[in-house]
């Protein structure tokens, strides 16, 4: 079911939150932004993505009028389909410059794809004009990719984090959390470990404490809307010790465990 987060009548954004079953793989979020005839899907996801998001997608603009796959980083969750969203749509993929010759690997040779169809960002991001409006790819670099954006919506006034601030959902209905510590079980096993280090959470927040922001929409899970939820979640970032910061050395190193081939029956 898609749900719309945002709509005026020159603009809509709106979320496919239950393509990707929990059995297939962990639960992802895709994101469409439509302006007037322009439009741009966000981490659109993989192989097995492609067929439903597609006709999901269809309901609301013609494929062939598609402008913009924007990859918030490499992961194939995010952008494994990208060789039949560049046959189907006539779309650009917009990625970080350090993406630019791996993302190309999931495309066979004989589609002759360009290098016309990807727009990549330099690292400290740009600005994406989208008919008469524009969005900000903002860098949001070992987050945990190392070359990693988000892209904020100034209309919407909505941030779309990529995996920054993801929470693992089971089945729980698409709607904003207001309340942030009892939310935190579901996201902070995955930020300890998938995000790089503190420095990295600071200068986001440093960043995006200057947006003016109703809603931080992730591509796992649930929304974040409203000051309240948004600050304590900054505050939680702006302390957070993870990736690296954890890490201690291991020292001689012992198996755990042990992997063998399975043996013929
Ligand atoms: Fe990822
Ligand atoms: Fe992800």
């Amino acid at each position: 079911m898609a749900t719309e987060l945002f709509r005026n009548d020159r603009h809509r954004v709106i979320v496919f939150n239950d393509l990707v079953r929990g059995d297939d793989g962990v639960q992802a979020n895709q994101m469409l932004i439509l302006h007037g005839d322009q439009s741009m899907l966000l981490d659109p996801g993989g192989a097995l993505l492609y067929t439903p998001l597609s006709m999901a997608v269809a309901r609301y603009l013609p494929l062939k009028q598609l402008t913009y796959i924007f990859a918030s980083h490499q992961d194939p969750d995010v952008i494994g389909s990208a060789d039949r969203w560049l046959t189907y749509t006539p779309a650009k993929i917009v990625c970080s410059k350090l993406w630019g010759r791996f993302v190309p690997h999931s495309v066979p040779h004989y589609m002759e794809t360009g290098r016309d169809r990807y727009v990549l960002l330099p690292d400290e991001g740009a600005e994406l004009v989208l008919g008469d409006t524009a969005v900000q790819c903002l860098p949001a670099h070992f987050l945990h990719s190392v070359g990693n954006f988000n892209v904020y919506d100034p209309i919407a006034r909505a941030l779309f984090s990529g995996d920054v601030g993801s929470s693992m959902v089971t089945d729980e209905p698409y709607a904003p959390v207001h309340d942030f510590r009892g939310h935190l079980p579901k996201m902070e096993g995955f930020h300890r470990r998938y995000m790089a280090s503190n420095r990295a959470c600071r200068t986001w927040v440093h960043m995006v404490r200057q947006l003016d922001i109703d809603m931080i929409v992730p591509q796992h899970g649930l929304p974040m809307q409203g000051p309240q939820v948004i600050g304590a979640f900054l505050d939680w970032m702006d302390e957070l010790r993870c990736g690296v910061d954890l890490m201690t050395a291991p020292g001689k190193f012992t198996a755990s465990s042990v992997i063998r081939p399975l043996s013929a029956t």
